[in-house]
């Protein structure tokens, strides 16, 4: 069976890969002549992750799936969500963690959560799988593992920040892992 993942991002593309086996032709978007840039105007990271998907099917007829992720934070009413990337001007993980710390400077719940929604289109038939991790944000940055916001992230249950863990002990709890597992085990009957 043919499907695209729709990223660009080849360290998830691998990840992935080694999840679904060898029943499915994974293709990059290069390999089915997908050279632009996906859009992402939606207001919300479901919103994203479809737009990202519905492109591909619309555009080039080949089933596929799209992930988009962030971080929701309580005290700020779920920012930054779908601006993650770019939270502090640029796309820059140091401006967006200056940004993030300030704006927690006076806060006392310091909860949050990092979400990612997959949209699978199967032969024009869309499905979303969300993968959910919560935890709370430190005052100062620990760890130099990871990417993003990692270094400020103690997920619930555990005494390290994201940054602090090795890439294995992160892919065993994460959102995206979360969501990734639910999309192999949906596409279980496909293979
Ligand atoms: P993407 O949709 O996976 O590209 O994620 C968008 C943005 O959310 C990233 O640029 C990061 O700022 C943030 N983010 C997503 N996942 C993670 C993570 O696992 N750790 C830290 N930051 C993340």
């Amino acid at each position: 069976m043919q499907l695209c993942f729709a990223t660009n991002n080849a360290h998830k593309l691998a990840e992935i890969k080694a999840l679904l086996g060898e029943t499915f032709a994974l293709k990059t978007l290069k390999e089915i002549g997908c050279e632009e840039e996906l859009p992402e105007t939606t207001d919300t990271i479901e919103g994203n992750s479809r737009q990202k998907a519905e492109y591909v099917w619309e555009h080039f007829g080949v089933d596929c799936f799209a992930d988009d992720s962030g971080l929701e934070i309580t005290a700020l009413n779920g920012a930054p969500g779908v601006h993650s990337a770019y939270y502090g001007g640029s796309r820059d993980f140091q401006g967006n963690i200056a940004r993030v710390l300030e704006e927690l400077k006076s806060a006392s719940d310091r909860s949050a959560r990092f979400k990612t929604v997959i949209t699978l289109v199967l032969q024009g038939k869309v499905y979303q799988f969300e993968g959910v991790i919560t935890g709370q944000l430190l005052k100062e940055q620990r760890g130099s593992q990871g990417f993003g916001y990692d270094p400020i992230f103690v997920p619930d249950g555990h005494e390290r920040t994201f940054a602090e863990m090795s890439i294995e002990e992160k892919g065993k709890i994460s959102h995206r892992s979360r969501a990734f597992a639910q999309l192999v085990d949906f596409l279980k009957p496909y293979s």
